[in-house]
């Protein structure tokens, strides 16, 4: 089914009431948030569903009185609306740990035990080094052989051509990013996974920058993992991982003897967080409740996923377009990816920029000094930044979410354009 109805200004402007932080100011004018793709803001109710985790059930795991209970209640509901927000079937092979990062290397400490020398792993110059590093160090454990997928340097999308040629009957897995934290570009992972699976590969997909920006459904998407982080969209610091049940059933996680054998808590290692946990169902109902105002009906939370999702990224396009178009206008300025209007489809609103005669860091902190927050550096995206010959410096990123408006994207180019007269 295609969901078409949008989000209004009016809309916009109510979900940004939900974000205490959105109301922030710097010398009289309210600050602008453009540093989601390192964690965005949250609404009021995650910071809820946190105190409220802390204040009223605050327990641990399986005991035998109310606030166990009801903690475990929502330590359950929780792997349902993740499940939902990511397309999948069984809630129990979703799991959280600390974060993306974490997970993937204890993901890699399993995997390496299935592999041996002679097998290869396959990692792209797209990734962000949460999905390269935990690969490379797996495969330096197992004396498989890691090999790297190129990018094309002018619009900084993906090489599949050259993805296609490194597959073999030896490749164990491909590790790739859903969407780049740098240029924004989005890999055809329906595309790539069926091509890993014609050679027997499983496919890892780092979902983490792409999360807030449209609908995952690891059903479509064919992959074997995939992890994301609730920071990134709307939630705590909570990294989020799926895996296809044969698989996680399969293999040996590094854990406690205690612990279960069984999904989810096979890979729950530790005492977990609760309170983020808690946080990371709120953030999920979030979106949820905006598909809810988009829709006619009453939808359960998949289908107000289906529809929140479309909405925000139908808006994201909008503004990324107005981005752009004004960037491009500014003389002094590159923009590191797709420019394209008709392309637009193949990324998310994530700009990273480069400026002829100021670094980044000026230029971070030109706008840091106006109210206008945007990121510089690498960005741990290293392995691009690196084939794209922008170390040590790196960029300046300006990461577009729903709850941005198109009045702030004209405040931050009119600093920008600032800079060139
Ligand atoms: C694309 C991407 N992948 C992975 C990560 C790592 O996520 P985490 O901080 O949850 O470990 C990040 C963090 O910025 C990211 O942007």
């Amino acid at each position: 089914m295609t969901h078409t109805a949008n989000l209004t200004p009016e809309m916009v402007q109510h979900a940004r009431q939900q974000f205490p932080a959105l109301s922030r100011e710097i010398n009289g004018r309210p600050v602008v948030f453009f540093d989601g793709p390192a964690g965005s803001q949250v609404p009021q109710r995650v910071i809820d569903a946190v105190s409220h985790c802390l204040a009223q059930t605050n327990a641990n795991h399986e005991g035998l009185f109310a606030t166990s209970f009801e903690s475990d209640a929502m330590l359950h509901e929780a792997h349902r609306a993740m499940a939902d927000f990511l397309g999948a079937d069984d809630p129990d092979c979703v799991y959280f740990g600390a974060n993306m990062t974490t997970l993937t290397m204890a993901l890699g400490r399993a995997l390496a035990r299935t592999w041996s020398s002679g097998d290869e792993v396959i990692v792209s110059r797209l990734g962000h080094d949460a999905n390269v590093s935990p690969w490379v160090l797996a495969a330096e454990d197992a004396g498989a052989r890691v090999r790297h997928v190129e990018i094309h340097r002018d619009d900084c999308t993906l090489d599949v051509d050259d993805l296609r040629d490194k597959l073999s009957d030896r490749t164990r897995l491909v590790a790739v990013s859903f969407a780049s934290n740098v240029s924004g570009s989005i890999n055809p992972i329906e595309q790539i996974t069926a091509m890993a699976h014609e050679v027997g590969a499983e496919v890892f997909v780092d979902a983490v920058h792409y999360a807030p920006h449209g609908r995952i459904d690891v059903g479509e998407l064919g992959c074997d993992y995939l992890a994301c982080s609730a920071y990134k969209f709307f939630g705590p610091h909570v990294g989020v991982m799926w895996g296809r049940r044969k698989l996680l059933e399969g293999l040996a996680a590094y854990k406690l003897r205690p612990a279960p054998d069984d999904l989810p808590g096979k890979w729950m290692t530790g005492t977990q967080n609760h309170e983020g946990i808690a946080g990371t169902l709120a953030a999920v109902d979030y979106l949820a409740g905006l598909g809810r105002e988009l829709s006619a009906e009453s939808p359960d939370r998949r289908e107000a996923l289906d529809v929140a999702m479309a909405a925000i990224a139908r808006y994201e396009r909008e503004l990324v377009r107005r981005l752009i178009e004004g960037l491009l206008r500014i003389e002094s300025i590159r923009i590191w990816g797709i420019t394209d209007p008709a392309q637009l489809d193949r990324r998310v609103p994530t700009v990273s920029i480069t400026h002829r005669e100021l670094t980044a860091t000026e230029l971070a902190t030109r706008l840091g000094e106006r109210g206008i927050f945007a990121w510089h550096g690498n960005f741990y995206a290293l392995p691009m930044t690196e084939a794209l010959g922008l170390e040590p410096e790196g960029l300046l990123r300006i990461g577009l979410l729903h709850y941005n408006t198109p009045q702030e994207v004209d405040r931050l180019l009119e600093e920008l354009a600032s800079l060139d007269r």
